[in-house]
């Protein structure tokens, strides 16, 4: 690594060729650092010498360029990019020594060329660079040693570009705060003229074409939003930007004749009046920039503020629950609307769908696979069903965030298509087991591949014949099942799945709810191929899985009462409801109904003192996801609670056995993690700092908790919430529990 100096010694000299913007902030900024003994600017305009060196952005200037560049370290060529060439046929009549050579220019490939040609080859000490920052202002007047602070910077080396040279340029501006990055000529070339050259294009020719036809004056008055935007763009400097075109040529038209392309598509939708098309393009549009930056990021499908380092929620201890709220949808449920609305023949308008994290993973997965979704807007969703056929190739590995039933039931679906699929997720999901449907697939014929140990990504060869199976499962999971009925679907012949003990039957229920007929015969439920679905409207009940924070604390809070509206009670998911009234819980159904299929209920919770118990192994897979809150129930009733045959806890968003045992330890809680289950002694609850290692029911079962704690409990890493319970802290507050984001006011 080159030798950068030491606090309060200097580097020598650095040369900056062009005082402009980037010249004059570059020139500027390392000046403040102190890094050179000596920063020396070049300019052919004798104002911007001047105002360079009063505003202290050089130490000094030269006018003549060989002079300027005597005994430099190094020399960062920062003049428009087809002043390049001139430039470097200069540079190459000088004696540069060891100089190290970098540039700034918008594009690479030219200036590679040019470099080649000036020195005979492309000098090894030149390291081609990109810093993408810039402002509306220019000139040296506005150079600012803060500008490239956080902004990316792009060296594109060549193999032949020396080690300790391109070391050298990178750290010059990582001590500019820049994030560095190293790229391809070529593939930068082809990156900035999609990101860049083509939208600066765009608004140019846009403004343009508008305003030469006087008849558009209209146009500039009532100018707001969407024409605001491409004007300011066009504001940009013309004599750079079509320096940049002349430059990037190749480029940028590959990138413009795709463009042109899916215009014509637009304009011939819009001609032939095929709305269909025109929502596809605008649903998909409206999201990519989300969509693209959690991927980019690999995390959950969370909200970008919150995603940002490590979300703390803070709970106050005590409290009282009280009030009448109804929960966000079911999340089992609303990924199985998309699916099937997806696979549907017809329009599917969706209510009260979830708009967690996870469902929209799955929603996101049907429109990179050419399904048009309107919304979700206040949980409406309407699907353009594509039928069982319908479905197209994704432009790239489907991302799915957090969410294990997205990649499970997506596996076997995707196993059965013409195209092939990749499967990828978030650092959690990247660790789950895949093997438990991988592995029957392949005995239908599906062709997948995972990671070491059975874990995503999955790639899935489409085109394969699948053949109908008869599948006892090794374990009771609901996952497994449904996405083995979704391959069923298309396989020939019969797909039988017998279950160890019943697992939630939302598939089942809605595939009938569609129209396509299933056999249920005990604990197997059998499908047949062939049949078609016919879309439907679903209503989605409020999912009980979120209900449960609330039947805790109403339960657990002295003196509380609480109404959950139009909760989904579903016999394979009221588990929780029974291991809580074992406990001694005072919980009422009131007003069952019968939603689209799906058993409705408004639950009526109040405190109640609440003992341990043994808890009976039937009703584990029928309360999976409920025990991180089951757990605080546990740690606050007296007596001793004890789990066992609930190893899949250890598989889940986190090893929730592992996890809570930890908390409630940090909590003064006695427990003890077993290899299938846990045991708590009940007692009292402190406070402390627990970690919810981005599980989202484990930060909201603490947050509960603290109804009962004698302090504060502090729990890190939250942000996983939103990928089911999106609006828990608002409906926390309204009922009475006090947890917050640290630092919100
Ligand atoms: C789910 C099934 C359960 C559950 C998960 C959702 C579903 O997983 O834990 O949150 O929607 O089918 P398993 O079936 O793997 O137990």
């Amino acid at each position: 690594m080159t030798p950068l100096p030491q606090a309060g010694r200097a580097l020598g000299r650095l040369v900056v060729v062009g005082l402009g913007l980037i010249g004059g902030s570059f020139a500027k900024g390392l000046r403040e650092k102190g890094l050179f003994g000596e920063v020396v600017g070049f300019d052919l305009d004798p104002q911007s010498r001047r105002l360079a060196v009063e505003q202290g952005v050089v130490d000094r200037c030269e006018t003549d360029l060989a002079a300027a560049c005597r005994a430099a370290d190094v020399i960062q060529l920062a003049v428009p990019i087809l002043a390049m060439e001139k430039l470097l046929a200069e540079l190459a009549r000088l004696d540069l020594g060891n100089a190290v050579l970098t540039d700034v220019g918008s594009a690479k490939g030219n200036v590679v060329r040019a470099a080649g040609e000036a020195f005979g080859e492309m000098p090894a000490r030149f390291v081609p660079g990109h810093p993408i920052a810039g402002s509306e202002r220019s000139g040296v007047e506005a150079a600012d040693g803060g500008l490239f602070r956080r902004h990316k910077v792009i060296l594109t080396p060549l193999a032949s570009t020396d080690g300790e040279a391109l070391a050298l340029v990178d750290r010059l501006w990582r001590e500019l705060g820049a994030d560095v990055e190293h790229m391809e000529v070529e593939h930068h070339d082809q990156v900035l003229a999609a990101t860049s050259h083509l939208p600066h294009l765009l608004a140019f020719g846009l403004v343009d074409s508008l305003a030469k036809r006087s008849e558009n004056l209209e146009i500039f008055r009532y100018a707001a939003g969407g024409f605001r935007d491409f004007t300011r763009i066009a504001g940009s400097d013309p004599v750079m930007w079509h320096d940049i075109f002349l430059a990037n040529r190749d480029a940028v038209l590959r990138t413009l004749d795709a463009f042109r392309g899916d215009l014509d598509a637009l304009r011939e939708a819009i001609d032939s009046g095929d709305g269909h098309q025109l929502l596809g393009v605008f649903t998909r549009a409206r999201v990519a920039r989300e969509h693209f930056g959690k991927i980019l990021a690999r995390r959950a499908y969370v909200d970008s503020v919150q995603a940002n380092g490590d979300l703390v929620f803070l709970a106050q201890p005590g409290g009282r629950v009280s009030g009448s709220i109804r929960v966000p949808g079911d999340k089992s449920i609303s990924h199985r609307s998309i699916v099937l609305g997806s696979l549907a023949e017809g329009t599917t308008e969706i209510d009260g769908f979830l708009e967690g994290e996870d469902a929209l993973a799955t929603l996101q997965a049907f429109r990179d696979m050419g399904v048009v979704i309107e919304g979700p807007h206040h949980g409406r969703v309407i699907i353009h069903g594509v039928g069982l056929h319908g479905l197209k190739a994704p432009p790239g590995p489907l991302y799915l965030g957090n969410s294990g039933t997205s990649m499970r039931l997506l596996s076997g679906l995707l196993a059965a298509q013409p195209f092939d699929s990749v499967l990828t997720g978030d650092e959690s999901l990247s660790k789950r087991p895949m093997g438990r449907i991988a592995e029957p697939l392949r005995q239908m014929g599906a062709q997948i591949e995972t990671a070491a140990d059975g874990r995503p990504p999955l790639s899935i060869r489409g085109g394969q014949r699948l053949q109908g199976l008869n599948y006892a499962m090794p374990m009771a999971s609901a996952q497994v099942k449904s996405c083995l009925l979704l391959a069923g679907l298309y396989a020939a012949g019969n797909t039988s799945v017998t279950e160890p003990a019943p697992t939630r039957d939302h598939t089942e229920r809605m595939l009938r709810g569609f129209g396509y007929p299933l056999a249920v015969d005990g604990a197997t439920v059998t499908v047949e191929p062939g049949h078609r679905l016919r879309a439907c409207a679903i209503e989605v009940p409020a999912d009980i899985s979120s209900a449960a924070f609330f039947l805790v604390a109403a339960s657990i809070a002295e003196g509380s009462e609480l109404l959950l509206r139009h909760v989904g009670v579903n016999p394979t998911r009221t588990g929780v409801i029974d291991i809580l009234r074992l406990m001694g819980a005072d919980i009422t159904l009131e007003n069952p109904r019968d939603v689209g299929g799906e058993p409705v209920a408004d639950i009526r919770v109040r405190a109640a003192r609440l003992q341990g118990i043994e808890i009976p192994r039937h009703l584990v897979p029928l309360a999976i996801d409920e025990f991180p809150v089951l757990f605080i129930a546990a740690a606050v009733a007296s007596g001793r609670t004890v789990l066992r045959g609930a190893e899949e806890l250890r598989v889940k968003e986190s090893d929730r056995i592992q996890v809570m045992a930890d908390g409630l330890l940090a909590l003064g809680v006695k427990s003890e993690a077993t290899a299938d289950g846990i045991v708590i002694e009940g007692g009292n609850l402190g406070g402390g700092e627990v970690y919810s290692h981005g599980d989202h029911r484990i930060a909201m079962a603490f947050s509960v908790a603290a109804l009962r704690a004698s302090a504060p409990i502090r729990i890190h890493d939250c942000a996983n919430v939103a990928t089911s319970f999106p609006n828990f802290l608002a409906l926390a507050a309204e009922v009475g529990i006090r947890v917050s984001e640290e630092g919100a006011s």
